[in-house]
C-alpha cells in the first residue's frame, strides 16, 4: 500500500475507536500496573472472561506491593479458572522484583520491563505503549487477523516464520501521535469488526482499503497451516478417604498447573484398566495403598494443546503414611475446604460427583 493510503487507514482506524469502543475497566485506568495486569489476563483470554477476574484482582491488589506481598496461593486461587497458571505465578514473582528492585512502580524503559519474569513481546509492546505512549506496535490473534485481510498477507499466521511480516505491517499502521490508542483500534477491530467468521465488513472503516474484501475473499484469511488433531489424554484420579479427611496434593510449580491442587492419579497406560492406574499413581506418588475405588464419574477437559479425559475413584485408605513422589505438598482437609484450594478445571467438573457422594 501507498504511504497515502496507509495514512488514511490509520485516520480512519483512530476514528472508528473513538466513536466504537467499549468502555473496558483497564481503560478507565492510566496506572501502569493495572493496564500490565490486564494485558497479562488478556494475552490468552477473552474480554468478556477477563473483566471479572480483572475487578477482583484489582480490588485484592490494586498495586504492586500488594500482590509482591501476597500468598501465591491467594494469587492463583483469585487466577482459577482463567488458565495458564504460569501467568499467575509470573506475575506475582514480577511484581516482587517491581516491589524491591524498582521502588514499586513499573519500569517504563522496555530493557528493563522486558527482564521482568513473564514479559514477552506481546506484554512489553501492550504496556510501554498503552501505559507509557511508547511507539511499539502490538501484534497478537486479532491484530495478526485484520492485518492478514487488510494487506493480504500469505504467511499462515500460525507458522513459524510469521512474526516478523506482521510485526512489520504493524508497525505501519501504528500511530505515533498516540501508540496505546492505536494498537487498541487494532485490537477492536478484530475483537468487534474483523471477526474470525462473519466478518461484519459493512460496518468496517477500512473496507474500502482492505485487500481481501475488494478481492471478495475475506473468509479465506488469515491463511493457517493445518496441525493435526490435538491428543487425547486419559487420566485417573482417586478421592481418598481417611478419618472423615480426604487427600489433595499440590502439581509443582514448574508445569501447566503448576502450584494448583488436585486428587492424585496420573495417565493411564494404553491397555490399562483406569482403576489400576489409579491405584498404582496414589501408591507411586503418595506412598499410600489404597482399596475399594469405586468409580465416581468421568469428565473431560480441552486445553489448548490436548485434551483429557479422567475417571475419578472414590478410595478407602488401607495402609501406609503420605511420601510424597513428584507433588509439591500434601493436605488431608475436610471435602469442605476443598473450595479454599486453587484446582483446575476438570475438579470443578467433579464437583457434582463428590456431592452426590456425600
Ligand atoms: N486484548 C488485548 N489487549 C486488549 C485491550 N487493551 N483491550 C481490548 N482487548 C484487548
Amino acid at each position: 500500500m501507498e504511504a497515502t493510503e496507509i495514512a488514511a487507514v490509520r485516520a480512519a482506524l483512530i476514528q472508528w475507536y473513538l466513536e466504537n469502543r467499549r468502555g473496558l475497566p483497564w481503560r478507565e485506568t492510566t496506572d501502569p500496573y493495572g493496564i500490565w495486569v490486564s494485558e497479562v489476563m488478556l494475552q490468552q483470554t477473552r474480554v468478556d472472561t477477563v473483566i471479572p477476574y480483572y475487578r477482583r484482582f484489582m480490588a485484592r491488589f490494586p498495586t504492586a506491593a500488594h500482590l509482591a506481598a501476597a500468598d501465591l496461593q491467594e494469587v492463583l486461587k483469585l487466577w482459577e479458572g482463567l488458565g495458564y497458571y504460569a501467568r499467575a505465578r509470573n506475575l506475582h514473582q514480577a511484581a516482587q522484583s517491581v516491589a524491591t528492585d524498582h521502588g514499586g512502580l513499573l519500569p517504563d524503559d522496555p530493557g528493563a520491563f522486558r527482564k521482568l519474569k513473564g514479559v514477552g513481546e506481546y506484554i512489553a509492546a501492550a504496556v510501554m505503549s498503552i501505559a507509557f505512549g511508547r511507539p511499539h506496535a502490538v501484534v497478537d490473534g486479532n491484530v495478526k487477523r485484520v492485518l492478514a485481510r487488510l494487506f493480504l498477507v500469505e504467511a499462515p499466521v500460525n507458522g513459524r516464520d510469521a512474526n516478523p511480516v506482521f510485526e512489520k505491517a504493524a508497525r505501519s499502521l501504528l500511530d505515533t501521535a498516540d501508540p496505546g490508542r492505536s494498537n487498541q483500534a487494532m485490537m477492536e477491530l478484530g475483537a468487534l469488526v474483523c471477526r474470525p467468521r462473519k466478518p461484519l465488513c459493512g460496518a468496517c472503516p477500512v473496507s474500502r482499503f482492505c485487500r481481501a474484501y475488494l478481492t471478495g475473499q475475506v473468509e479465506a484469511y488469515p491463511v493457517r497451516v493445518r496441525k493435526p488433531p490435538v491428543p487425547t489424554r486419559a487420566m485417573a484420579a482417586g478421592v481418598i478417604h481417611k478419618d472423615g479427611k480426604i487427600l489433595i496434593t499440590q502439581i509443582p510449580p514448574e508445569g501447566l498447573l503448576g502450584g494448583l491442587w488436585e486428587f492424585p492419579g496420573g495417565a493411564v497406560e494404553n491397555g490399562e484398566d483406569a482403576r489400576a492406574a489409579c491405584i498404582r499413581h496414589i501408591l507411586d506418588r503418595t506412598g499410600l495403598s489404597v482399596a475399594g475405588c469405586r468409580h465416581l464419574g468421568r469428565v473431560r477437559h480441552a486445553y489448548s494443546h490436548f485434551k483429557v479425559v479422567v475417571d475419578l475413584f472414590d478410595c478407602r485408605w488401607r495402609s501406609g503414611a503420605v511420601r510424597l513422589n513428584g507433588p509439591a505438598d500434601f493436605r488431608w482437609i475436610g471435602l469442605a475446604e476443598l473450595a479454599r484450594y486453587p484446582l483446575p478445571k476438570t475438579h470443578h467438573k467433579f464437583m457434582p460427583l463428590l456431592q452426590q457422594d456425600a
